[in-house]
C-alpha cells in the first residue's frame, strides 16, 4: 500500500472508504491478507507520515501478515522506494518459492509486477519523457499580475513556452517547477555564516556525485529558507545562546512557535551566531524542493504553452522582507533563465469523460486555476455539459482576476452559472459555501442530472467547509438522515465524481 497523509494524520481522499471500512467495529479480521505500506511525507510536519502509521498498525491488529517493515519516505522519495518495492518483490517470491504449487491470484499479479520491474529496467520504455529528475527546461512567456492595485494579495499568471519539447499535459495535471534561491539571500547567508562563495562541496544528483562552488549549492541545491526541527538542534548545539536553549525547551512549544512565525533561517542565524564549515551546515540542510501547481490551461487550447495561477508569498516589513521560495522565483527572478519543469498527473482530477455530464467546480482564489483549464476544455472539445463556477476572494474591484475570461465563457454558453462570493465587500464574510447553500435547491437538482463536482484551493479550512455545505444540500434538498447524505457523498467520491486538488 503506497499512501500519503493529509492534515493531522488523516487519510487521502481515495483512501478515505478502505479507511472506514478498516476502521469500522464489524471489519472482517484480514488473518489471510498480506500487506506492507510505503508512507509518503515529510518530516518537517508534526504528522510525518501519520496515516501510513495508523494504517500499518490497523492491518496488524486486524491479523494481517506484513511482508514487510512500513517504510517512510521524505520528498526525495526515489531511492528509498525504489529499495521497499525490490525488498517486497524479494518477499513476494519467497513465499511464492515456499507455496508454488498453490499461487493466489494476488500473489500471481506480485510476480507480474516483478517482471513488469524487471522489463522497465531493462527497456526504461515505460518512463515518461520529462520526470522530476529529468524536467523540461524552458522559458517563461508570460508573468503577469491578475489582480487589480490596491489588492492585499499579488496573483500572478504564468505561462511557459512548450515549443516542439514534447512535453504533454492534461487539463487537472500540477506543474512541477525548481526553483533556484534569491541570489541576495544566499549572499546574506554566506556572510552571516561566514562562509566562502568559491569553496568547492560535494553534492549529490541521483545516484550521481559532484563537486561544485558553495554558492552554486546553496542557490540550487539546498532548501536555505525553512527552518527545520534538525537546523534548530544544530543551531541549539552549536551556539550554547541562552535564550535558544530556553525556546527549545520541552515545554517552551508555543513560545518556539511564536518566535519561529515569518522566519526564515537567515533571522535564525542572525539572531544566534553559529560557527560551523561549510560541510556541516550542508549536512543539516535538506535538499531544495520543487513546488507543485495546478494547471491554469488545457493543452487543446495552448498545445505549446503551460499556464498556471499562483499567489506570490511575500510577508515580513521593509526592513525584513521575506518570500516563498518558488513564488517569488517565478515573479522575480525567472526571467532569461531556464526553468525546470515537469508533470504530476492527477488522475481523476479531470473533466468528466462524458462530454454532456454536468460539472460544478468550487474554486475561490488561487482553486480558480485548474477550472480555467477545464472551461477551455469543455470549450475545445465542443463538450455540451453545463457547467457551474463557484468563485471567491477578497474584494471584487481589485480581485476578480479571470473576470474577462470567464465572462467570454458565459457569453459563448461554456460557463452556464458563475456564484461568486467577495468575503471583504460587507460586513460579515461571505464564502462559496453560503453561495452553495442559497442555490442548494438548484445544486441539489444538478447532482441528480449525474453532475460531477470539483473542488480545489484550501484544504484546512475551505475544502471540509465546502464538504460540509454539500451534505447539508443534499441532507435538505435531497430529503436524507445525514447519514444517508454522508454515504451520497461517499459514494460520489469512490465512482470519482466527487474529486478534490486542495493544498
Ligand atoms: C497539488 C498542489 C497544487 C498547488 N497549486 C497551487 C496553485 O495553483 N497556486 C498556488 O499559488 N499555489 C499552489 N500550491 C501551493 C504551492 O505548491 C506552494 O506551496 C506555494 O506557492 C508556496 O511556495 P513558495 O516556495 O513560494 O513558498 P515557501 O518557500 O514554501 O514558503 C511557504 C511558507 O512561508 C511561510 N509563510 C507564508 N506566508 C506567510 C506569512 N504571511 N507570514 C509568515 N510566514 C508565512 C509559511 O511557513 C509557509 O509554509 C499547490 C500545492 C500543491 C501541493
Ligand atoms: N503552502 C503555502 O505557502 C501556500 C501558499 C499559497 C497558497 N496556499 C494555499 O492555498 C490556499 C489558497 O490561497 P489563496 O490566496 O489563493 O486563497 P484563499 O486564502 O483561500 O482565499 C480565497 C478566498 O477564500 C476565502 N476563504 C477563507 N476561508 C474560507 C473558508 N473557510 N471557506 C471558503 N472560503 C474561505 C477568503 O476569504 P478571507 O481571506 O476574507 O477570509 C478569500 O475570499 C491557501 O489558503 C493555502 O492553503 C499555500
Amino acid at each position: 500500500m503506497l499512501t500519503s497523509t493529509f492534515g493531522d494524520g488523516d487519510p487521502p481522499d481515495n483512501a478515505n472508504a478502505l479507511w472506514q471500512a478498516l476502521q469500522a467495529e464489524s471489519a472482517s479480521r484480514l488473518e489471510q491478507t498480506r500487506f506492507a505500506v510505503l508512507a509518503f511525507g515529510d518530516s518537517n510536519y508534526d504528522q510525518f507520515c501519520g496515516f501510513g502509521r495508523k494504517l500499518e498498525a490497523r492491518l496488524t491488529a486486524l491479523g494481517a501478515k506484513s511482508l514487510h517493515a512500513r517504510v517512510d519516505c521524505e520528498p526525495d522519495f526515489e531511492e528509498v522506494a525504489l529499495g521497499w518495492l525490490e525488498a517486497v518483490v524479494v518477499s513476494l517470491k519467497q513465499e511464492n518459492t515456499q507455496q508454488a504449487n498453490v499461487r493466489s491470484p494476488a500473489q500471481a499479479a506480485y510476480a507480474g509486477v516483478d517482471t513488469a520491474l524487471e522489463s522497465e529496467a531493462t527497456t526504461g520504455s515505460s518512463a515518461p519523457s520529462y520526470t522530476r529528475q529529468h524536467p523540461l527546461r524552458t522559458r517563461l512567456l508570460i508573468n503577469k499580475r491578475l489582480n487589480a492595485s490596491g489588492s492585499s494579495k499579488e496573483i500572478r499568471q504564468f505561462g511557459f513556452e512548450l515549443g516542439d519539447s514534447g512535453f504533454s499535459y492534461e487539463a487537472g495535471d500540477a506543474l512541477g517547477v525548481w526553483p533556484t534561491n534569491c541570489a541576495e539571500l544566499v549572499g546574506n547567508i554566506l556572510a552571516t555564516l561566514k562562509l566562502t562563495a568559491t569553496t568547492m562541496v560535494a553534492i549529490k544528483q541521483g545516484q550521481e556525485e559532484k563537486q561544485v562552488p558553495l554558492v552554486q549549492a546553496l542557490s540550487h541545491y539546498y532548501d536555505i529558507a525553512r527552518i527545520t526541527p534538525d537546523i534548530l538542534k544544530f543551531c541549539a548545539s552549536r551556539s550554547q545562546h541562552p535564550q535558544l536553549q530556553a525556546l527549545l525547551a520541552a515545554e517552551q512549544q508555543a513560545e518556539l512557535q511564536t518566535w519561529l512565525w515569518g522566519k526564515q533561517l537567515i533571522d535564525l542565524v542572525q539572531a544566534f551566531p553559529v560557527v560551523a564549515s561549510a560541510s556541516e551546515w550542508l549536512g543539516v540542510l535538506k535538499p531544495l524542493q520543487p513546488r507543485l501547481y495546478s494547471i491554469s490551461s488545457s493543452p487543446k487550447l495552448f498545445p505549446h504553452q503551460v499556464h498556471l495561477t499562483v499567489s506570490v508569498v511575500r510577508y515580513g516589513d521593509a526592513g525584513q522582507a521575506r518570500g516563498g521560495v518558488c513564488s517569488t522565483f517565478l515573479a522575480d527572478r525567472a526571467t532569461d533563465v531556464d526553468v525546470p519543469i515537469f508533470v504530476q498527473k492527477s488522475a481523476h482530477f479531470r473533466v468528466p469523460s462524458n462530454p454532456d455530464t454536468p460539472m460544478i467546480m468550487v474554486g475561490p482564489g488561487t482553486g480558480i486555476a485548474p477550472f480555467i483549464g477545464f472551461l477551455q476544455e469543455r470549450q475545445a472539445s465542443m463538450a455540451k455539459g453545463k457547467n457551474w463556477l463557484f468563485f471567491g476572494e477578497q474584494h471584487a474591484a481589485t480581485d476578480f482576476y479571470y473576470q474577462d475570461e470567464l465572462q467570454a465563457f458565459q457569453a459563448h454558453g461554456i460557463l452556464t452559472r458563475l456564484d461568486t462570493a467577495f468575503s471583504r465587500d460587507q460586513a460579515e464574510k461571505i464564502y462559496v459555501q453560503q453561495r452553495m447553500l442559497e442555490h442548494g435547491a438548484e445544486l441539489w437538482q444538478w447532482l441528480q442530472q449525474g453532475a460531477h463536482f470539483r473542488v480545489c484551493g484550501d484544504a484546512s479550512r475551505m475544502a471540509k467547509d465546502v464538504d460540509q455545505a454539500l451534505k447539508t444540500i443534499i441532507e435538505v434538498h435531497g430529503g436524507m438522515s445525514a447519514a444517508a447524505a454522508a454515504e451520497y457523498v461517499s459514494n460520489m467520491s469512490r465512482d470519482k465524481r466527487y474529486v478534490r486538488d486542495v493544498y
